[in-house]
């Protein structure tokens, strides 16, 4: 959703609008549409696909300048994504506009009601009911002879009656100049301009503009017009936002001379490591964690950690556990959000909840903390968002410093996810005293060398580039890993999976032999992620072992090592090597090469990498 409002005629609000949508298409790209006010009301034009088709539409059938107008990109949930579902959907025949974001859950009873009073609906989409509401709610104050804001009330009423999730953008062309919002557990942000105020799914929606933001609440409606941004709740009551500055500007969410949003993001991997390790420790190497508001002795009575996150950011969370635990010597689980909120779950006073989310705004990462709060739980989010809600929702937060991530498939937030993760492992074990608490400053000083170490791979990195483009027929790609390579390893499939379309799996080197190993076949190619050989305790020869179980089956073996360890040639068709380092930290390195080929192949393939098929960057949906 991205609405803007100008007044002093710098920004006319198509271009403010549609500056947005392009800024935010990663958010879903099934449909696109916009509505302004004209003097002769409302015009708008919708179009099923990408935003470009939308951007034809408006070159075809142009729109008047206007200085007040709501646009919205689409990622399907009620009805499929056509012309006629995109929204903005109109209401109060045709005099108001309306664009959502999330799932009206009581839409059917809603429907119903407003049916039977004669509205009839084009679509097949909740949103269209959510208008048809607030329409016929602010028809009846206007014929009740209601004075003030119609369209504030109207919204506010309207928010009261919906169930679900939703972020609601309203303009009615009564009201020119403004735009009337309301939320709950879905994303909405405020830019602060000068003359001219804007809203925004994300800051990137108006980051052209302005890098002056407020944080809503939840269950807030906002009014912007050109000089005012007024907040309430949804009974009317003034309620406060929380200002922020945005730390990025518009030229860290362009390509920057890549040819895709994914490369370069995979190049700003070493910025996004130290950029999150800056500050946060002293010259002596002690942990400093300032913004961890969670106090001390509620932190040493911890006796379990419990990791949430979805998708990508839970492989960071299934490595940060090896850590955790050999750190802290703290039990710690890591689950999928989803499963976890429903299963009910041993969590209270004494365990600690880190939800990890890149945007903040995952629905089921959401729903799972405030679950784990009601139970007692304190939660710590890592997240790369300000303004976003998980970190609102939570005790504390400790921000990766990575930079807007705008490719859908996250490359970046991992490594940064990863690096949090461990500074607050690192923390804990200071805190507590352990065993292991003269070790910290040998971690941290490992930690500071792995920048450098990346960019080394990203420096060196068109062997497995050819090998991407040279493997773009294959129709399967299995991922062995051990240890903490094995989150790497599935994390390597999932990224071939969401831009290449290829089926493609991580398994736990040690687990193939218990089934999977059935899947070899001639020539089916494997990565390997070997572990280190030098390290103490090393998996090393149990890998080699399993990898010379496969190639006796016909696999084609690519193997990502460690620098130095020629022993793995005798058995690899293809060797990658990655800078020596730490067992524990060698995630950070040895996923990098993994990132690459995936974006070889899938380019290969002419995919659209930045915006992969189905799928949407944040998932503001359970
Ligand atoms: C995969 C990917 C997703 C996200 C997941 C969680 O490349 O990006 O799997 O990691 O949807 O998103 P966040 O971290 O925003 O909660």
């Amino acid at each position: 959703v991205n609405g803007g409002a100008g007044a002093d005629g710098r920004h006319g609000a198509l271009d403010v609008v549609m500056e947005g949508l392009r800024r935010l298409e990663y958010r879903g790209y099934d449909s696109a549409g916009v509505a302004v006010l004209t003097p002769s009301g409302i015009e708008s034009r919708k179009k099923a696909g990408k935003l470009t088709n939308l951007v034809d539409e408006l070159a075809a059938a142009p729109l008047p300048r206007s200085l007040t107008g709501i646009g919205h990109t689409r990622w399907a949930t009620h009805g499929g994504p056509n012309d006629q579902n995109a929204h903005p959907h109109l209401a109060d025949k045709g005099r108001l506009a309306v664009i959502h974001n999330g799932i009206i859950e009581n839409f059917a009873e809603l429907k119903a009601e407003l049916s039977a009073t004669g509205i009839e609906f084009l679509s097949d989409t909740d949103t269209e009911v959510a208008a048809g509401l607030i329409g016929s709610i602010y028809r009846g104050l206007v014929d009740s002879g209601a004075s003030g804001d119609l369209l504030t009330q109207a919204m506010q009423e309207a928010c009261q009656r919906l169930e679900g999730a939703f972020t609601l953008l309203a303009i009615h062309e009564d009201q020119p100049g403004v735009v009337v919002a309301g939320r709950r557990n879905s994303p909405l942000v405020v830019g602060l301009g000068d003359g001219e105020n804007f809203l925004g799914s994300d800051v990137s929606g108006f980051i052209d503009f302005t890098r002056r933001a407020v944080e809503l609440g939840q269950d807030q409606i906002v009014t912007i017009t050109p000089d005012e941004v007024t907040i309430t709740d949804f009974f009317g009551a003034p309620a406060e936002g929380r200002e922020f500055h945005v730390n990025w500007d518009a030229a860290a969410a362009e390509k920057g001379g890549y040819d895709s949003f994914m490369e370069k993001e995979i190049h700003d991997q070493p910025d996004a490591v130290g950029q999150t390790l800056l500050g946060r420790s002293d010259a002596a190497g002690n942990l400093v964690l300032d913004e961890l508001r969670i106090s001390e002795s509620i932190l040493r009575t911890v006796d379990k950690i419990v990791v949430l996150a979805c998708g990508t950011s839970a492989y960071a969370g299934q490595v940060a556990k090896y850590a955790i635990e050999h750190w802290c010597r703290i039990p710690t689980e890591v689950e999928l959000s989803h499963e976890f909120r429903y299963r009910d779950p041993i969590v209270n006073e004494k365990t600690l909840v880190v939800a990890i989310s890149q945007s903040g705004e995952t629905m089921d990462t959401l729903m799972a903390v405030r679950y784990a709060r009601e139970q007692g739980a304190k939660v710590v989010a890592i997240c790369n968002t300000n303004g976003s809600t998980i970190p609102r929702e939570s005790d504390a937060v400790l921000y990766t410093h990575a930079g807007p991530e705008i490719a859908v498939a996250s490359t970046k937030a991992f490594l940064a996810q990863i690096t949090a993760a461990y500074l607050l492992g690192l923390y804990l074990a200071q805190l507590r005293g352990n065993k292991f608490r003269d070790e910290i400053a040998e971690v941290m000083e490992d930690l500071a060398a792995v920048p450098a170490k990346i960019q080394a791979i990203l420096d060196d990195a068109e062997k497995i580039k050819q090998l991407g483009r040279d493997m773009s027929g294959a129709k399967s790609v299995l991922f062995l890993g051990r240890h903490v390579g094995f989150p790497v390893a599935m994390e390597g499939a999932l990224k071939l999976k969401e831009l290449a379309y290829i089926h493609a799996e991580g398994f736990a080197a040690g687990e193939l032999k218990h089934g999977p190993i059935a899947l070899i076949e001639e020539g089916q190619p494997v990565v390997v992620v070997m572990p280190s050989s030098s390290a103490p305790n090393s998996l090393h020869a149990k890998v080699v072992s399993n990898v010379q179980e496969i190639r006796a089956r016909g696999a084609i073996t690519i193997v990502i090592a460690e620098e130095g360890d020629t022993s793995v040639e005798a058995y690899s068709e293809h060797v990658f090597y990655v800078p020596a380092s730490p067992t524990l930290l060698a995630p950070l390195l040895t996923t990098v090469p993994l990132q690459i080929f995936a974006l070889a192949l899938a380019s290969a393939k002419g995919y659209d990498v930045d915006q992969p098929r189905n799928l949407a960057k944040s998932v503001t949906v359970e």
